[in-house]
């Protein structure tokens, strides 16, 4: 009996202390996120996945220092870089839980929430950097950004960060001709339209986290990737890569996402100074993408490790072709509105 009672009070013991603060604390993150304006330094956790010397890693740097002297350490971003805290299969789910407040995926890996962030896989859809800005100043951008598929999950878009063209590296042989890329088999970042690219070429592909790709690359469990040149640089995909072709045909470029909840209550002196860094940070990585990435190519070439292959315009136009079954099947999956939108951006 007196057995019994005991149980009986210590489960409601148990019980009680659960209800005071134990359970509940995906909520407790989401409705304040640490951020409660009560004097308290903020603090916003951006993970990324490429390295500090990269675009990005150099944007996101930038806009921790910014942050830091336009709220006077008020507010501190505290910049993961390389897959630290989290990587590709992580980042968002660690964002809409609000274990992190900011990311900046490749666009492309938004398609978890959204299939339409694949815009950007859409081959030969961009004709210059210029038209990518162009884009990222639209009313279609700003439309995903504020996307129900984004808000519904509790995260927002802020702003587009570029980054740049696609090139292709791999380990067998030099890519001239779309016959070139048969049976051979490609680390793709996301999503179907990767794959769909791949195999209109003859090719295979396999998902593979970005923080993983030198690794598969060097182990050979795929043949080849394709990236920026400045990703591909930083990264040192030379050192385990044969052949590189210049075939700038699809881009990689950023959004950065915010926590919603964890930016909506953010105070009202404090926001507005966090989101001015922003901009400057954003201007700044918008400014500095496509010199880093010319910079990144003299690197690639004077290292000697790669053979380089530059397609001509009349090659371009070859791989232009086998590429076009790949709008065939995804254009109404990413929507006419944004495909043909931004074909007519001018
Ligand atoms: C990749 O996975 O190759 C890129 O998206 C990495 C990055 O963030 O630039």
């Amino acid at each position: 009996m007196k057995k019994r009672l005991a149980i009986c009070l210590l489960v409601l013991l148990l019980g009680l202390l659960t209800a005071c603060g134990g359970g509940g604390s995906k909520e407790t993150a989401k409705s304040d996120n640490g951020n409660k304006g009560d004097g308290k330094q903020i603090v916003i956790k951006f993970s990324h996945v490429t390295s500090v010397e990269s675009v990005k890693g150099k944007a996101a740097q930038k806009f921790a220092d910014l942050v830091a002297e336009k709220t006077g350490g008020k507010v501190k971003v505290e910049v993961y870089p390389s897959s630290q805290l989290y990587g590709d299969k992580e980042e968002l789910d660690a964002l809409v839980s609000g274990n992190v407040q900011m990311i900046a995926p490749s666009v492309t890996k938004m398609v978890k929430l959204d299939p339409r962030w694949q815009y950007v896989d859409m081959p030969f859809l961009f004709r210059d950097e210029a038209h990518s800005l162009k884009f990222f100043e639209s009313d279609l951008a700003k439309k995903l950004m504020n996307s129900e598929q984004l808000v519904g999950n509790d995260i927002m878009g802020l702003a587009f960060w570029e980054n740049g063209f696609k090139q292709v590296t791999n380990n067998k042989r030099a890519l001239k001709t779309p016959a070139d890329f048969k049976g051979l088999k490609f680390r793709a970042q996301a999503g179907k339209v990767l794959d769909g690219q791949f195999k209109a070429l003859g090719a295979g592909s396999a998902t593979i986290p970005f923080g993983e790709s030198y690794a598969a690359l060097q182990q050979g469990t795929v043949d080849g990737q394709e990236n920026t040149f400045n990703n591909i640089d930083t990264q040192k995909y030379q050192e385990v890569q044969k052949y590189m072709t210049v075939s700038n045909h699809g881009r990689i470029d950023y959004g950065i996402f915010v926590n919603k909840p964890f930016w909506d209550n953010m105070p009202q002196d404090v926001r507005p100074k966090v989101e001015g860094a922003l901009k400057e940070a954003t201007d700044y990585a918008n400014h500095m993408a496509k010199e880093e990435n010319d910079k990144s190519y003299e690197n690639l070439k004077k290292s000697g490790k790669m053979q380089i292959t530059e397609l001509t315009d009349a090659e371009r136009a070859e791989l232009e072709k086998a590429l076009q079954p790949v709008y065939e099947q995804f254009k109404s999956v990413i929507t006419p509105e944004l495909i043909d939108g931004i074909k007519n951006l001018k």
